[in-house]
């Protein structure tokens, strides 16, 4: 079974997928992580986006590992990059990193690899478009900018990072626009994905709304 959620920046696709990961006794695999980390790595290379060559010379000795379980830790070349790939240097460039189709195209196969191992729930951009096109039942998560924002305030916030509203706001604007307008995989809701606006929703709303709908598709559950 594979779950696939897709959606908006700071809308909530990883809480879910980890709630249902927990629920189902699947693996939850959060697919921006990676991009996250890739962008640590060309940040600490010093290798800005606009150098492709240098991005394509140096996506050999990029090596991601996700260790599934409660925490969802991420190695990058083995080291533990769980926390510092939320910091906000990586949310201003992660989008530019992320729409590089050498980038994508090496981060892909990754997740088609990871799930063949198992059921998994995998929350992103392009889940259900590109990666897996025909998973078992698709999600397209999104909410208003002002909830979403606070949401990642406070998530920022309770991690010990500083951060303002507006700040906030303009990143998740920016990096949504940079998303749904790249030519490769771009964020698109799928016509065959079911849209949940969690705005009023919340963690145990959204959780049971989503099993309900996982239900009535695979009955087994
Ligand atoms: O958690 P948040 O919604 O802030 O973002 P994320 O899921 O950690 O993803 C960070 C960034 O990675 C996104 O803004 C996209 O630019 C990129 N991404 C992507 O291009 N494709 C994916 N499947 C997942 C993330």
């Amino acid at each position: 079974m594979i779950i696939a959620i897709d959606g908006h920046s700071a809308c909530g696709k990883s809480t879910l997928a980890k709630d249902l990961a927990k629920e189902l006794g699947i693996t939850h695999i959060d697919s921006g992580a990676m991009y996250r980390a890739a962008t640590l790595y060309f940040r600490k290379l010093n290798i800005l986006p606009n150098d492709l060559e240098g991005i394509r010379k140096n996506l050999s000795g990029l090596e991601i590992s996700m260790v599934p379980g409660e925490t969802c830790a991420v190695l990058l070349n083995g080291d533990v990059v769980t926390e510092s790939i939320r910091a906000s240097d990586i949310n201003d460039w992660v989008s530019d990193y992320a729409k590089i189709p050498d980038v994508r195209r090496k981060l892909v196969e990754l997740q088609r690899s990871m799930a063949n191992r198992g059921s998994v729930v995998m929350d992103g951009r392009d889940i259900g478009s590109v990666v897996f096109p025909n998973a078992t039942i698709k999600f397209f998560l999104t909410a208003d900018i002002r909830t979403r924002t606070n949401r990642r305030v406070d998530e920022l916030r309770t991690k010990g990072i500083d951060v303002s509203f507006e700040a906030v706001k303009a990143n998740l604007i920016r990096r949504d626009h940079i998303d749904s307008t790249r030519e490769d995989s771009p964020l698109v809701r799928c016509d065959d994905a079911i849209v949940i606006d969690n705005s009023t929703l919340d963690r145990a709303e959204q959780q049971a709304l989503a099993l309900r709908y996982i239900a009535e598709r695979i009955p087994i559950h």
